[in-house]
């Protein structure tokens, strides 16, 4: 796939179909994703590949504690408040997102219902958990797991896959800890969840929207 189709085209999953991935694809994008930049050639990533059993205990364990209020503590900890427009951004994704799943903005139940799929990973067979360790500074670490990150995404869609970015998967770190044995010393900063996408879904449809050019960039010559 063309690298500019690929960054175009590539877009956040949320339905997946249950057909697992095959560990030699799951291999192939790890394998060339190893080769993204980051600070010095640190590498300081680490990432948990969990599928199978672990990652339905994790799915389910993950989606109850959500329903039961379980207050949460990310190693990152989530943005209280955007300033505009980024807010007005943040709203919009979550009314398309509503929109393509037919429900009401009032309709709290099937609201809630639509978090627990979210935290149930919108079922996808696979996850990937990026890591650092906590004793390195993180700053620099983070823009480099976010290269990785995003790599990885575009691997998967080059693949014929699909990925949703995910910060449901990472908001209960001890949870994750009792399913999946990530030491206490690493930081869990993001999931990504992965699968075949559900290519009829309207939640896979809608148009995505982004800011214009001159909106972020600043040009001086
Ligand atoms: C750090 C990060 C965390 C995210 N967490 C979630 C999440 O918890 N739930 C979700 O549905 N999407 C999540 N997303 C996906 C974004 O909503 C999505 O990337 C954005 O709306 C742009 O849409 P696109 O990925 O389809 O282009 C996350 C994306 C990033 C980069």
């Amino acid at each position: 796939m063309e690298i500019f189709q690929a960054v175009t085209k590539r877009r956040s999953i949320r339905r997946f179909k249950p057909d697992p991935v095959p560990e030699p694809l799951l291999r192939e994008i790890l394998e060339a994703a190893r080769w993204s930049p980051s600070w010095g050639n640190t590498q300081p990533w680490e990432i948990s590949v969990v599928t199978g059993a672990a990652l339905d205990r994790f799915k389910k364990a993950n989606r109850q504690h959500l329903l039961d209020g379980v207050i949460s503590g990310p190693d990152t900890p989530m943005p209280e408040a955007w300033p505009e427009p980024l807010k007005q951004r943040y709203g919009d994704v979550g009314k398309q997102v509503l929109t393509a799943l037919e429900i009401p903005r009032g309709d709290k139940e099937a609201r809630l219902r639509y978090a627990g799929d979210m935290f149930a990973l919108f079922n996808a067979p696979s996850l990937l958990l990026f890591c650092v360790d906590k004793a390195i500074p993180r700053e620099y670490a983070m823009l480099d797991t976010g290269a990785i990150m995003q790599t990885v995404c575009l691997l998967v869609h080059a693949r014929g896959l699909g990925s949703c970015i995910l910060a449901a998967s990472v908001r209960y770190p001890a949870l994750i800890r009792e399913i999946i044995p990530i030491a206490e010393t690493k930081a869990v900063i993001i999931g990504v969840a992965l699968g075949y996408p559900d290519g009829e879904a309207p939640v896979n449809q809608f148009t995505r929207g982004r800011a214009n050019l001159d909106a972020f960039t600043l040009w001086f010559k």
